[in-house]
């Protein structure tokens, strides 16, 4: 007899509950003229919850407010935490978009995989993010290197002090519009010696908050040295370049290639470091990941073996770095404050598909 394969979908029914008391449009409008990165929040946001008797329940999008935690919620204390970043776009032809949500989705459930919390299904993922971005779609920003940054994350919510994977979570997204990240130019970077991000068989491939909470006080100290940023080495030597504190990073040689560190369980996967390496193959450039020794870097700066470096990521999209600083070094790249060439030629193949401005070759766009 013949069989039919059905497959179940994981998606839930989302009630929605639009607030009763919306930003006006005038004040909405101002807002979003100029937004710092993470400051200002739309009217809603997503909520669902998990238990391990009721699996995920009680969707909703509703109005964005403070939620009630116990004070023994575990991820107070033992950071059982994920998140994601994303972002949606305003496209030529009036649309909306997302980019690559499922691979955000993808990534959330490796997350979650890591850090011993509740899988959730992409369905639901795509559903919070697609209904959030609906009825917040007005707070959607107009204009070059403007977006809605979309902050999907999971808490581990039990009331327990135990040390034990939480039996409850709630999956949130909340929304805000953005501009830049960094400002116009060249981004300083100071390469920490006293600290690392992630080691062997750590978390430093899962988007967990714990990563960024460590890389603060690096980060701290960039600042002490004059940069805006910080860049970690590898946690067995101290030799090898790893990522910054909330990005990928890559360097142009003077061989037409781009060259970034392997994905070797302690770097972040980035979604963008992944786009800009197929964009980079399609506009015929060689790209190779491998260990990148940081004293091979400081010395091809200076000889102009590498020509360009840069941040990527989703917040930081494609940002120039115009010089790497270390105790009694430094790393000029160009002239230090001119973004280099390829670097902004791969920023505007990245944006303008975002934007909707040319052809997404790759499938990368998501109407919403
Ligand atoms: C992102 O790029 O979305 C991140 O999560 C990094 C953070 C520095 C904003």
């Amino acid at each position: 007899m013949e069989q039919t394969m059905v497959s179940e979908s994981a998606a839930l029914q989302f009630t929605i509950e639009p607030t009763s008391n919306p930003t006006p449009a005038d004040h909405r409008a101002e807002l979003i003229a100029n937004p710092a990165f993470g400051r200002v929040f739309t009217d809603h946001m997503a909520i669902v919850k998990y238990s391990e008797s009721r699996g995920w329940h009680d969707a909703k999008i509703t109005a964005r407010k403070p939620i009630s935690l116990d004070p023994a919620a575990s991820v107070l204390h033992y950071a059982q935490e994920i998140f994601e970043g994303m972002k949606a776009y305003r496209t030529e032809s009036g649309g909306i978009a997302a980019f690559r949500p499922e691979e955000n989705a993808r990534r959330f459930r490796a997350s979650a995989d890591r850090m011993a919390m509740a899988d959730l299904p992409q369905e639901i993922f795509m559903q919070a993010v697609d209904e959030l971005v609906k009825i917040d779609r007005d707070w959607v920003p107009e204009g070059e290197g403007k977006s809605l940054y979309l902050r999907p994350f999971m808490i581990a919510t039990e009331v327990f002090l135990g040390v034990k994977p939480a039996s409850e979570y709630l999956f949130m997204v909340i929304a805000c519009p953005v501009g830049a990240y960094f400002g116009s130019g060249c981004v300083s970077v100071w390469v920490s010696e006293d600290y690392t991000r992630a080691a062997p068989g750590g978390t430093g491939a899962a988007k967990c908050g714990g990563n960024y909470a460590a890389s603060l006080v690096a980060q701290r100290d960039s600042k002490s040295h004059g940069c805006d940023q910080v860049l970690f080495l590898d946690s067995r030597e101290q030799r090898f370049v790893e990522e910054m504190g909330g990005m990928n990073v890559m360097f142009l040689r003077d061989d037409n290639t781009l060259v970034t560190p392997p994905l070797t369980g302690t770097i972040l996967p980035g979604i963008t470091r992944d786009a800009i390496l197929q964009l980079a193959k399609d506009r015929g450039l060689k790209i190779e990941q491998t260990p990148l020794g940081i004293d091979e870097i400081f010395a091809g700066a200076a000889s102009g073996r590498y020509k360009e470096a840069f941040a990527c990521g989703t917040a930081a999209v494609i940002s120039p770095i115009g010089t790497l600083r270390r105790t009694g070094s430094e790393a000029v790249f160009g002239d230090g404050k001119t973004p280099g060439e390829v670097s902004l030629g791969l920023k505007k193949a990245l944006t303008d598909i975002q934007a909707g401005k040319t052809n997404d070759a790759h499938g990368w766009i998501h109407a919403i």
